[in-house]
């Protein structure tokens, strides 16, 4: 629990509530979490997220998406892609799923969130265990064919300047807990999805 805040405001304390986590997992019968899905824009974050999300509610668990894209829709729409307002955002969003998390629920946060740094940052916000980074570990090339958005051949002619992976970076992850990797042939989404849900089940999360 956090006793003085890092930031700008002076003069903040702390209110305990009675009713706690452990209350609120109790009435969910699940224990809240982040699940984090990190990789290039292309390489099927948003569709595991929604398909993850319906697996689970078919099982009658709670979760929300917390979308890079829909996000800065509202309230990241501030936010450039120049490194620093991709950290803001990456911590912005990193800071609502803690709170989703500590409601009890399963938060599914997808976005490119491109640096190592912000990431574990993250992480750092939650208890032990209950920040799962999910690596969707699709190669450049298969996300640019996909280019869904279109997007990439923008970035290509010069008309998006500072589209990750083509002239801005991404830092793979190294120790994700899950990693989603492209084969051929292609698993669907549901089957990817699958994966997370074994996780969670085996890590106790799916009370
Ligand atoms: S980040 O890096 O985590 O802050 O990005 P995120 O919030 O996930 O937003 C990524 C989506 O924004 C669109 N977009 C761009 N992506 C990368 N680089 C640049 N310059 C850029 N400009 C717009 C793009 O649609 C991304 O969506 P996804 O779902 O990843 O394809």
């Amino acid at each position: 629990i956090p006793l003085s805040s890092t930031g700008k405001s002076t003069n903040i304390h702390w209110h305990e509530c009675s009713l706690e986590k452990v209350d609120r997992q109790k009435l969910l019968n699940q224990k809240g979490c982040v699940i984090w899905i990190t990789g290039l824009s292309g390489s099927g974050k948003s569709t595991v997220a929604c398909a993850l999300s319906r697996s689970l509610y078919e099982r009658g668990k709670m979760t929300y998406i917390l979308d890079g894209d829909n996000v800065r829709h509202g309230l990241n729409r501030d936010l450039t892609f120049k490194a620093e307002d991709r950290a803001e955002n990456i911590r912005r969003i990193g800071e609502v799923a803690k709170l989703f998390a500590d409601a009890g629920v399963i938060c599914i946060a997808s976005l490119i969130s491109p640096y190592k740094m912000d990431r574990d940052a993250c992480r750092a916000l939650l208890p032990k265990g209950d920040f799962i980074e999910v690596f969707m570990d699709v190669p450049l090339q298969v996300c640019e064919a996909r280019d869904p958005k279109g997007l990439y051949k923008l970035a290509r002619s010069g008309k998006i300047k500072g589209f990750t992976g083509i002239d801005d970076p991404y830092e793979p992850p190294l120790n994700s807990e899950i990693v989603l990797k492209h084969e051929e042939p292609c698993a669907s989404p549901s089957e990817m999805a699958e994966k997370v849900v074994v996780y969670l089940e085996e890590k106790g999360y799916l009370l």
